[in-house]
């Protein structure tokens, strides 16, 4: 089987990488030609843990190979997965022009009968609407399938995911069932139970999945805000609820929020998709006005606890939208720069990995620090936002020393209070008590 990978971001690169460490023959196309030409030279254009030992590995044993060519990428494909993004639109919708380009490319150039397995996630009807593409602008001497095979890794373990995931899913008409039973067969060696299912229903878990992601993290959150008004502590609501097995203990962690590259335009594609058959998500577009909420609350904080904004310097800790990742999209960071840069406050941010990435997005005014301590150095106030290791790993104490008020904005609780009371710094995090330096709190 030759198979053809159409693009190199988090999820082609991953899915054509593995694919290749499971054996086959792979082959990754991009029209970002910048990329392709880092990925010849054996680098990856992301931050991925693993991923790019694997590519030279691959590489190296002649299994994987880039090519910003589309005739070589799809001429001798048995198998080609769509990987492209689908962004979304000002309306909240997917745009779907990348995938609508990648298919017109495959059917100029495929010179077999092909497999299009779509791993991007695209709107229920989208798989329909690829194959009605195919069949109209394919040569007519040869064959297509379409399968709907949407991708759950998470990025930052994605290679973990890969070969771990909790399931695998295959949707696809049937008159496809012989495409089926070959994509099947490429992920048999995984052991990871498989799911097969309309072209329809597909499409569909992978947005209920996301979508009950984010309700979770939306409800932890508004548990947690309740939490600080009546005297609860979030820790403990939060373990004592995950203890129910019908709930379980995953993603009930309160915070400012989500972000990445996922959960708010996938949420925001299925309101829409909801929509345009005249169904009104109104519990989802609660999840996504909760988050919304949720990403400008620690710079309501800063106000209460510092007083006026202009002026300060505030450090900023952690840009990427969560640890073991560059990835910035529509991260917590990108809305409290903003904010703070608004207020007059002069930002200095850190983060061990996503600094190229965020110079692309963020305002010009913000200052990147090389380390923890130089952004904390004379700052008025801290704020924690993303719970990378080495900023975990780093005492309260440190910046009790290094800070010229220690005030710490914890969006992450990356810290206990009693750490912070130990410590005598400020100490405002999310769902709990505020922990004042100087002042004597008992439990
Ligand atoms: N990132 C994740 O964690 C994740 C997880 C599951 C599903 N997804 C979905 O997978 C899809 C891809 O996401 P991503 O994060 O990898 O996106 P990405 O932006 O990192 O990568 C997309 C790549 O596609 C390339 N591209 C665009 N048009 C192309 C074309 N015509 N031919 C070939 N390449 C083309 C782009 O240049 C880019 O490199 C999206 O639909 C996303 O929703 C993402």
């Amino acid at each position: 089987m030759n198979i053809a990978v159409a693009g190199t971001g988090y999820v082609g690169l991953v899915t054509g990488t593995c694919l290749a460490e499971m054996g086959q023959t792979v082959v990754c196309f991009d029209v970002q030609k910048e990329k392709i030409a880092a990925l010849q030279q054996r680098r990856s254009p992301i931050y991925e843990p693993g991923l790019e030992q694997l590519i030279q590995k691959n590489m190296s044993a002649g299994r994987l190979s880039f090519t910003a060519d589309e005739k070589k990428a799809y001429g001798e494909a048995d198998i080609v997965f769509l990987a492209v993004g689908t962004p979304e639109q000002e309306d909240g919708s997917a745009n779907l022009t990348y995938i609508e380009e990648a298919v017109r490319s495959i059917a100029r150039n495929m010179e077999k009968d092909v497999i299009i397995v779509t791993k991007s996630t695209v709107p229920v009807g989208t798989n329909e609407r690829i194959r009605q593409m195919m069949e109209r602008l394919k040569p007519p001497f040869l064959r297509i399938s379409v399968v709907s095979n949407p991708e759950f890794l998470r990025e930052g373990s994605a290679i973990h995911d890969w070969f771990y995931g909790d399931r695998i899913v295959i949707g696809a008409s049937k008159e496809d069932e012989e495409a089926v039973a070959v994509v099947a067969k490429l992920y048999e060696p995984l052991g990871i139970p498989m799911m097969k299912t309309d072209l329809a229903s597909a499409e569909m878990i992978k947005y209920a999945s996301n979508a009950f992601l984010a309700t979770k993290i939306s409800f932890i959150n508004e548990i947690a805000n309740i939490c600080e008004k009546v005297g609860a502590t979030i820790d403990d609501v939060a373990y004592g609820i995950g203890l129910d097995k019908r709930i379980g203990p995953q993603f009930l962690q309160a915070g400012i929020g989500y972000g990445g590259s996922c959960f708010p335009k996938d949420t925001k594609a299925l309101v829409q998709i909801a929509g345009n058959v005249q169904h009104r998500f109104e519990l989802l577009e609660a999840v996504i006005q909760v988050n919304n909420k949720q990403q400008s609350m620690l710079v309501e904080k800063a106000k209460q606890y510092v007083g006026c904004l202009r002026g300060k310097k505030i450090a900023l800790l952690g840009l990427a939208f969560k640890p073991n990742t560059d990835d910035v999209r529509e991260a917590a960071s990108l809305v409290i720069a903003n904010q703070l840069i608004g207020e007059g406050a002069t930002v200095v941010a850190y983060d061990p990995i996503a600094v190229d990435n965020a110079k692309k997005h963020f305002p010009p005014s913000v200052q990147y620090a090389d380390a923890i301590i130089e952004a904390i150095r004379g700052a008025d106030a801290a704020f924690i936002v993303t719970e990378w290791d080495e900023i975990k790993r780093t005492p309260l104490s440190v910046f009790r020393e290094h800070m010229r008020t220690p005030i710490v904005l914890d969006g992450r609780n990356c810290y206990s209070p009693e750490e912070a009371r130990r410590s005598h710094v400020t100490y405002i995090s999310i769902g709990r008590a505020p922990v004042l330096a100087g002042v004597y709190q008992t439990e």
